[in-house]
């Protein structure tokens, strides 16, 4: 059944590249990408990036995203970036709750919410980001950890801050590992949180949310991915640090 959810192509450069190396992959990549027009493209480099990518894409279709910010905006918090800041820069999207903030930054399902907050107060676009280890798939949890991420994290926005996220399944397992679920089993997971949103949100709210899919993500394996109609998008970590692969992903028709 097609729906008409305009899909979100959106990398996550993580710890990659400079400044000079953000320049240098826009002159390569909008070229590629100047008639994509099917889906809204999203580049989240490092915070020291952001000002050169927003002045390498300006005029183009592309956006730009970080990939975390802190819930206060401003105060003695050393080492952190407030929402209104990265606005102001020109970003316009913003990665929240990636599982490697997560696993080695401590994040949680209530940081995740406060965050989310700020973003939205700010005037950017989150990614939310879920997602079940390995264990806990295996042990049967994956719906469990979803609900409950779902539930902490997201449930306790109204309905008209929900209606303005974007949410990405993200299969820790998945990650960096090559390992990509494969389209039946990251759809069953699409399916299950928009059923999630659709219990919270009601049936508008869920048919419009927008949830991508990331965990190795590739060239090679993104239309089928894309093929299921529960799958609005990706979030590209690996791939899309390579501007010929990204715009190839982007370009999946
Ligand atoms: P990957 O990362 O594409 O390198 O697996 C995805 C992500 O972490 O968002």
């Amino acid at each position: 059944m097609a729906n008409n959810r305009t899909p979100i192509m959106a990398g996550n450069w993580k710890m990659f590249k400079t400044p000079a190396e953000t320049i240098a992959f826009f002159e390569k990549f909008l070229p590629l990408v100047e008639r994509s027009t099917h889906c809204e493209i999203v580049i989240c480099p490092p915070f020291v990036n952001i000002p050169a990518a927003v002045q390498a894409v300006a005029g183009t279709r592309v956006e730009i995203g970080a990939q975390n910010l802190f819930w206060e905006k401003q105060g003695a918090y050393t080492g952190e970036v407030a929402g209104p800041m990265l606005a102001a820069a020109g970003a316009r999207w913003v990665i929240i709750g990636h599982s490697e903030r997560r696993q080695y930054f401590g994040e949680t399902d209530q940081t995740v919410f406060k965050k989310t907050v700020a973003a939205l107060e700010a005037g950017l676009k989150p990614i939310v980001c879920v997602g079940e280890t390995l264990e806990e798939r295996e042990a049967g949890q994956t719906e469990a950890v979803l609900a409950r991420q779902f539930d902490n994290g997201l449930a306790p926005l109204s309905p008209e801050q929900f209606s303005r996220v974007s949410v990405a399944y993200e299969p820790v397992w998945a990650i960096g590992t090559g390992r990509t679920a494969t389209p039946e089993l990251a759809a069953e997971a699409h399916r299950f949180l928009r059923e999630r949103v659709r219990e919270r949100y009601g049936e508008e709210v869920a048919a419009q949310v927008r949830i991508l899919y990331g965990g190795s993500v590739r060239p090679d394996n993104v239309r089928g991915l894309m093929a299921q109609d529960e799958i609005d998008g990706t979030l590209v970590g690996g791939a899309s640090l390579d501007p010929d692969s990204f715009a190839a992903i982007v370009n999946y028709l």
